[in-house]
């Protein structure tokens, strides 16, 4: 939970599993909520120990760690790979998988199925993109028991149709169809719903008229959590970051002081020294193992 307090160097305390039940009380007791993307096992790792209450396995995946040019491409298979090395970390936040494209827009059947799949691989819900035009997947998803995480606002998967990626619904026209979206996914009985690329404005309303908490992503200070993009939030992206990021570390620098000087030892003949090699013998190699 987020009341937890951060232990430099330290071991953190344990706490308790997060449920989607703890996430919407987390609303009523007006705790902000704190979510980032993780695609394997060191990051789920990491991002637990911090405390992070939700982990979400997202597929900007495939933009952040395959390489693609947006999220389109990504699978049910990279999906279902990327979420495995997560559960391995075995995190007590809770861990939301991204349904990706293609596979939910066809209809109920396929996205039920498919988040069967996720959830048969350690998943505890799934997160997929759009409002009342998916509202009778959302509906079969929850039906076979599975929680479900809406998504409205700018949503990746539907670059081709904004023609780029731009802030959304920054008229009232756009703004009331967010808001009539928002609260048909609450109605159907989804546990929360992450903002993305929206006004500030429209962030606070929908989050105020909303009784489940809103996670925002570049949707202002009024939502009732915050998400972002492990890769962006510690440096280790490319290209100019959106507005609303945060760099709270410069690992991509760390990572090249660090290669660079590995290249330099090695080529000068620096590394390994003896210490760092094995002797013939072990009794006359103390730190041998
Ligand atoms: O895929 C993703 O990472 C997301 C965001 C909300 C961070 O959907």
């Amino acid at each position: 939970m987020s009341t937890r307090p951060a232990v430099p160097g330290g071991a953190p305390p344990a706490r308790a599993k997060v449920t989607v039940r703890t996430i919407r009380d987390m609303k009523t007791r007006g705790d902000r909520i704190t979510s980032v993307t993780a695609y394997d096992y060191p990051s789920a790792r990491i991002a637990d120990e911090a405390g992070i209450d939700l982990i979400l396995v997202g597929d900007s995946l495939g933009m952040v760690v395959l390489g693609y040019e947006s999220t389109i491409p990504v699978t049910m298979a990279e999906m279902a790979h990327h979420l495995r090395a997560v559960m391995r970390a075995q995190p007590k936040a809770l861990v939301i998988v991204d349904l990706p494209f293609a596979s939910f827009q066809s209809g109920p059947e396929d996205a039920v199925r498919n988040s069967a799949r996720l959830v048969k691989r350690g998943a505890e819900g799934v997160k997929l993109e759009g409002g009342r035009r998916v509202l009778p997947q959302v509906e079969a998803i929850l039906a076979a028991d599975i929680p479900v995480l809406g998504h409205l606002g700018l949503t990746p998967q539907s670059v081709h149709r904004f023609g780029g990626y731009r802030v959304q619904a920054r008229g009232r026209e756009e703004a009331d169809a967010l808001l009539e979206d928002a609260l048909a996914l609450e109605r159907a009985g989804i546990f929360a719903l992450v903002l993305e690329g929206i006004p500030l404005e429209l962030g606070t309303e929908v989050s105020q008229a909303l009784h489940i908490p809103t996670i925002g992503i570049g949707a202002g200070p009024g939502c009732d959590g915050q998400v972002l993009v492990l890769h962006d939030l510690i440096g280790l992206s490319f290209g100019k970051p959106a507005k609303f990021v945060r760099r709270y570390a410069d690992v991509a620098g760390t990572m090249r002081n660090a290669l660079t000087a590995f290249r330099d030892d090695v080529r000068s003949g620096r590394y390994p020294e003896a210490a760092e090699s094995y002797a013939a013998t072990p009794e006359r190699d103390p730190c041998a193992s």
